[in-house]
């Protein structure tokens, strides 16, 4: 039986290790949560680190169309009882509710356990596609930290929250406020100091609309509060319109952008397509309690059960999953092994080992996932071929 096969359903050894809520959903996601269980399995092995326990949940799409539910029963609390969850991808746009909105019960997790701090880490890989001609383009390295729990998603249609004036008008509400934009500031400052010890940059940029909204007003005016606490803290404000033009224009130049839900929704996918596409962009939602890691893509129904998707942005949420597990658990292991996926990630693509068929590559799913598994295992020998 191949490790991959074990993962499928094969006997699992009991652990004291952390416990991960796995949701693998529909489509590719599938693949690309087992994929990059797989890897964090065999980073935990290297790094000493004591071995993950899977909770398998049943959701999505798929699952909504066998039972009429869209997570089993005691799902969502079995999933708020680990110390974090893993979600491959959820949803097919041809299984909808009468409203014409699609299955998102991942929606209901991240308000239920108040997932505020949504993680996108934007980074700039060799070898692998620079959508930009400008040479910097190889050092974008950022984070768009997106609240995820309120903005203009407090009334995404899971929640129920839309005022629907017969077929006539409808209204949704976009919500701010103090408790938590002070949390996800309160991150971002933290998110900071963590890069400045890694040696990188951690310029903080509070990203609004604050020229024409008076929510927005108040979501910078609660950054600078913050940020008055951090003195030495180096901090801008931009406004979203001229954001997107300066991610386009000079993303090279940003460190940590901050900003409200649609706006994080948006921005984080231009900001993934600079570093190659959808593949790449991986994801943490991270509340007090818990944290969803995920990556930022969709089921790909276009390319599902082929064994094409890039599960990179799977294996790159693993990794922020594992760096969180430490903080949780004090298990420095879990960062150990979070650090190695994130190098062996770096090392493959400098040796031209990773190339996913998403950038015109010969790698699918598997061979992707193998050669990461190959890099964690044996990094010496990789060494030595790259
Ligand atoms: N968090 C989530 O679970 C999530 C996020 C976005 C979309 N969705 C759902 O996914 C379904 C499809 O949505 P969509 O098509 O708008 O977005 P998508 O992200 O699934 O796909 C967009 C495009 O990117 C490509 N792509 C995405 N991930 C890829 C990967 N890992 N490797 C290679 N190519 C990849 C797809 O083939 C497609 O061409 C919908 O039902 C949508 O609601 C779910």
């Amino acid at each position: 039986m191949t490790a991959r096969d074990q993962l499928r359903g094969g006997p699992r050894q009991a652990t004291t290790g952390a416990r991960i809520a796995l949701i693998k959903g529909d489509g590719i996601g599938v693949d690309v949560s087992e994929a990059a269980m797989l890897v964090a399995e065999a980073a935990c092995r290297q790094a000493g680190a004591p071995a993950l326990d899977f909770d398998e949940i049943r959701a999505g799409a798929g699952y909504f169309r066998e039972t009429g539910r869209d997570i089993e029963p005691g799902g969502e609390v079995r999933a708020g009882n680990a110390d974090a969850i893993f979600l491959g991808a959820i949803g097919l746009p041809e299984i909808r509710h009468p409203d014409g909105t699609e299955i998102s019960p991942h929606l209901r997790l991240r308000d239920r356990y108040g997932l505020y701090a949504g993680i996108r880490p934007v980074k700039a890989y060799p070898n692998a596609p620079q959508r930009l001609a400008d040479p910097r383009a190889a050092k974008i390295d950022l984070v768009i930290l997106r609240e995820s729990t309120e903005g203009l998603f407090y009334s995404a249609a899971a929640h129920g929250r839309a005022q629907v004036i017969g077929d006539e008008e409808v209204r949704e509400t976009l919500r701010i406020t103090r408790a938590t934009t002070e949390r996800l500031h309160r991150f971002a400052f933290r998110l900071a100091g963590k890069r400045l010890a890694q040696g990188k940059r951690a310029r903080l940029t509070c990203v609004d609309k604050a020229n024409v909204f008076t929510s927005m007003a108040f979501f910078r005016k609660i950054f600078g509060e913050v940020a008055a606490e951090h003195p030495d803290a180096e901090i801008g404000y931009n406004y979203v319109d001229a954001q997107a033009l300066d991610l386009v224009r000079r993303p090279w130049d940003f460190d940590i952008l901050v900003m409200e839900n649609m706006f994080g929704d948006i921005l984080s996918d231009l900001a993934g397509g600079l570093v190659g596409g959808m593949g790449m962009a991986a994801c943490g939602e991270i509340g007090d309690e818990t944290g969803l890691f995920q990556p930022a893509h969709g089921s790909a129904p276009d390319i599902m059960g082929r064994d094409e998707a890039n599960p990179l942005a799977a294996i790159l949420s693993a990794a922020l999953m594992l760096d969180y597990l430490a903080e949780k658990t004090g298990i420095a292991a879990y960062a150990a092994a979070g650090g190695a996926i994130d190098m062996a990630v770096e090392a493959g693509f400098a040796a031209r080992q990773l190339r996913p068929m998403e950038f015109g590559g010969d790698m699918g799913t598997r061979a992707v996932t193998d050669a990461v598994l190959t890099r964690i295992e044996t990094p010496e020998q990789s060494l030595a071929a790259g």
